[in-house]
């Protein structure tokens, strides 16, 4: 049994200590958010925040998250929401924003995008446009994207780093 946070909640998983992180969140925990792209951390659409940073879920074992913290998609909301006090949040502002501009196209790499987006905000909180793209080019591999969203992504972050920054401000004036 290997027990780990998931979105803020304790669980504790019986499966073999190599099994990939991706498929325990999606078999065993019933999280559809992370997806299965390539399975050999080449496109990113599995990805998930483990302590605040963005892993692969597909070469990520059980066993190397042992007591460590996960954040699917899913858990976006809640720790946005638990970040700035807030008595519940519908959305992750990150999330807001990839529905008003529209973002995803067939959605199937965007669950990274915003995982890679929430990561990259939450360290820097104004990015430029070339900082956007060394973060999302940059690590392991770079996120991909076969329909070609790249310009609707960038300019998410920069809606969603606008909203973060305004709801902080908001905070601190209140
Ligand atoms: S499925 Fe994990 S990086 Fe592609
Ligand atoms: S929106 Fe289709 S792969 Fe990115």
């Amino acid at each position: 049994m290997t027990a780990l946070v998931v979105n803020g909640v304790k669980r504790e998983v019986q499966a073999p200590t190599d099994t990939p992180l991706l498929y325990v969140l999606r078999n065993n925990l019933e999280l559809s958010g992370p997806q299965f792209g390539c399975g050999m951390a080449q496109c990113g659409a599995c990805s998930v925040l483990l302590n605040g940073k963005e892993v692969r879920s597909c070469i990520t074992t059980l066993g190397s998250v042992a007591g460590k913290e996960v954040t699917t998609l899913e858990g976006l909301s809640a720790r946005w929401a638990q970040q700035k006090g807030l008595s519940g949040a519908a959305l992750h502002p990150v999330q807001a924003a990839w529905i008003e501009e529209q973002t995803p196209l067939c959605g199937f790499c965007q669950n990274g995008m915003m995982i890679k987006a929430t990561e990259l905000l939450e360290k820097n909180a104004a990015p430029t446009v070339d900082e956007i793209k060394d973060a999302f080019t940059g690590g392991i591999s770079p996120h991909l994207c076969r329909c070609g969203s790249y310009t609707a992504i960038i300019q998410a972050v920069q809606r969603a780093s606008a909203a973060m920054s305004n709801a902080t401000s908001k905070r601190s004036h209140a």
